[in-house]
This record gives C-alpha cells, sequence and structure tokens, in this order.
C-alpha cells in the first residue's frame, strides 16, 4: 500500500482531560507522521460543514454543540495506506466497542465523547484535509 494523507482530530473532550499528548504519541508509535497540525475552536458553521453528511440525524445537534464545545486539534497524518490504518488505531465508534489497545478504547468516556475523529475514505481524507490546511501548510510540500 502507498503512503497517503488523512484528517485526524483530537475531539474536544480529550483536549480538556489532558489526553492529547498520549494520543499523539499513540499515533506516532503507529507509525503516523505528523504534517499539519492547529489547536482551534470552531464554530458552529463550521462544525456543521465538516459534519454536514451526518445533518438531519438523531445526534447531529449533539455532535456540533460537543465540537464545538472547546478547542480540539485537526491533524493531517501521513503513513501507509493512511485511512484504514487510523481507523483501525482508533477504534470503534462507541469505546465500550472498540478493540483493546486503540485511541478511543483507551482515551474515550462515551459514543459521544469519543477522543478523535478519522476520515473514514480517501475521498472523504482529501476533503477534510483541504478544509483545515491549504496545501501550502502541509510540512514538507511548499
Ligand atoms: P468520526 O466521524 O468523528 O471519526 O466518528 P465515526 O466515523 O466513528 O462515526 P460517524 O458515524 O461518522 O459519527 C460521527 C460522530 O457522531 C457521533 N455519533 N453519535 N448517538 C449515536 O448514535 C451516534 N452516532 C454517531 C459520534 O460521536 C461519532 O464520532
Ligand atoms: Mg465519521
Amino acid at each position: 500500500m502507498a503512503v497517503s494523507l488523512t484528517l485526524g482530530i483530537v475531539k474536544p473532550d480529550a483536549i480538556a482531560t489532558g489526553k492529547t499528548g498520549k494520543i499523539l504519541a499513540h499515533l506516532e508509535e503507529a507509525g503516523f507522521t505528523l504534517r499539519a497540525a492547529r489547536l482551534v475552536r470552531l464554530t458552529d458553521a463550521q462544525a456543521g460543514a465538516f459534519y454536514a453528511v451526518h445533518r438531519g440525524r438523531p445526534f447531529y445537534p449533539e455532535l456540533v454543540a460537543f465540537m464545538t464545545s472547546g478547542p480540539c486539534l485537526p491533524m493531517a497524518l501521513e503513513g501507509e495506506d493512511a485511512v484504514a490504518t487510523l481507523r483501525t488505531v482508533i477504534g470503534a465508534t462507541d469505546p465500550a466497542e472498540a478493540a483493546p489497545g486503540t485511541v478511543r478504547k483507551l482515551y474515550a468516556e462515551s459514543k459521544g465523547r469519543n477522543a478523535i475523529h478519522a476520515s473514514d475514505s480517501d475521498e472523504n481524507a482529501a476533503r477534510e484535509v483541504a478544509f483545515f490546511f491549504p496545501e501550502g501548510e502541509l510540512a514538507g510540500m511548499r
């Protein structure tokens, strides 16, 4: 598999509980290289646009409220087969169902407050990396 990029976000719950460093170390130990990162406080409009695919679902208002509740850390992550690898490393959406040793099993509180986001396809990864990082901000790509 080729080296590719994906987007991860350390979510507000993990920032608030001081898990950011541990999560970054976990991702690096899993083989990812950090290519861009920025601490941001999303507006309602930004969080709504980012998760637009879920608009209309029952959990959408709660999801937007949570993602705007404090700062989060979007990251462009590079690695072998990055999208699928990161999904495996973070584990299932609900930490109760996440495999042992995954980021969500280790650090997430609940299905709603689940510590980390990861892109779910190469197409969405490209869209999501571009959402937070103009091309020139990716380290080494200037
Ligand atoms: P993410 O997009 O944040 O990486 O999470 P995911 O792919 O594992 O899950 P997704 O289906 O994309 O859902 C986005 C976020 O919405 C919340 N959610 N709550 N209560 C529910 O049934 C429910 N379903 C989804 C979760 O916080 C999930 O991360
Ligand atoms: Mg998702």
